[in-house]
């Protein structure tokens, strides 16, 4: 099933569902200026599941709120499917999913599915067939009539990720959205998550502070180094197609290979003093075996 619309509009289709050059955000704050991003330059295709990790404050969800519309950058060229972000949330060419679910509690599950749907004007009975079908996509058909509160942590989250996907966005921006679930939730979680990429098409920005989860997800992984935040690196994960990925992943040799890159790019990034081994050791990882995906170190 697709339930994915192309973008539609001039340069929309060839265009990257995520093009940020030299994007630059900085904070005024009482004791003067925080730069939370410098020079970021990324590139995520359309389709492709991209996580962001790095340490607290290195500028994740700063990135994610720019890419979202929800702040804007203070210097830098941002696109979404090649429009600006504003004309693209206006598109509605991308959902959005935090740590926590944020469901309305007087709403049931299916209204809070179909409240996107609702503020844009869409129809009862179109709005009711759509949440149906996203309630049946992530499992939760059977309570559509029960209350958030009614729900474990697990499935309110399945809940905001069906509203995020009510209007077919060919873009999931996802802050920590499993941070709050015990292990076993979550690589369920995840696995469904691979699951529904699948599925719709969508291109995702995941952002995560657990490296196996990074890597199970993606199809790249960008390490950010803290303060000024930037893109440290950008780790190749190449383990197949997100519908090929099974549980059994999670123990293969090549998985624990580019968990390691990811860790060795990371620590490399946590003493702030430059850029010796992560940069090398996670490139070669990435360029050995994902040649031409953009194993690009910076
Ligand atoms: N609205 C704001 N006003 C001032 N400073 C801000 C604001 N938002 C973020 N910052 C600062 O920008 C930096 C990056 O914050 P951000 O929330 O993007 O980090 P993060 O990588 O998401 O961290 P975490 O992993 O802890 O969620 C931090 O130093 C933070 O204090
Ligand atoms: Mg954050």
């Amino acid at each position: 099933m697709s339930t994915t619309h192309p973008p539609t509009g001039p340069g929309a289709s060839a265009a990257p569902a995520v093009e940020a050059r030299g994007v630059s955000r900085t904070f005024d704050s009482r004791s003067g200026e925080v730069v939370a991003l410098t020079g970021v330059d990324l590139t995520v295709r359309a389709g492709e599941f991209v996580a962001l990790i790095g340490p607290s404050g290195c500028g994740k969800s700063t990135l994610l709120r720019l890419i979202a519309d929800l702040d804007q950058p203070t210097a830098g060229e941002l696109t979404v499917f090649g429009r600006t972000p504003r004309a693209a949330r206006q598109n509605q060419d991308y959902g959005i999913a935090f740590q926590q679910a944020g469901l309305l509690p007087w709403r049931t599950v299916r209204a809070n599915v179909e409240l996107p749907l609702e503020l844009h004007g869409t129809g009862r009975a179109a709005r009711g067939a759509r949440a149906r079908e996203l309630l049946d996509l992530v499992g939760l058909a059977e309570f559509a009539e029960h209350h958030p509160h009614q729900l474990s942590g697990g499935m309110q989250q399945r809940v905001a990720i069906a509203r995020a996907l009510a209007e077919s966005p060919s873009l999931l921006l996802m802050d920590e959205p499993f941070g709050a679930l015990d292990e076993m939730t979550r690589e369920h979680m995840q696995t469904e998550l691979l699951r529904l990429r699948a599925e719709t098409g969508a291109a995702v920005v995941f952002v995560t502070h657990s490296i196996p989860e990074a890597v199970y997800l993606s199809d790249r992984v960008v390490v950010m180094s803290a303060r000024p935040g930037r893109v440290r690196e950008i780790v190749s994960v190449a383990l197949g197609d997100a519908a090929d990925r099974s549980e059994d992943l999670r123990e293969d040799v090549a998985f624990f290979d580019r968990v390691r890159a990811v860790r060795e790019s990371l620590h490399g990034t946590g003493n702030g003093t430059g850029n010796g081994t992560g940069a090398g050791t996670g490139t070669s990882t990435g360029a050995a075996t994902g040649a031409g995906r953009g194993a690009d170190a910076r």
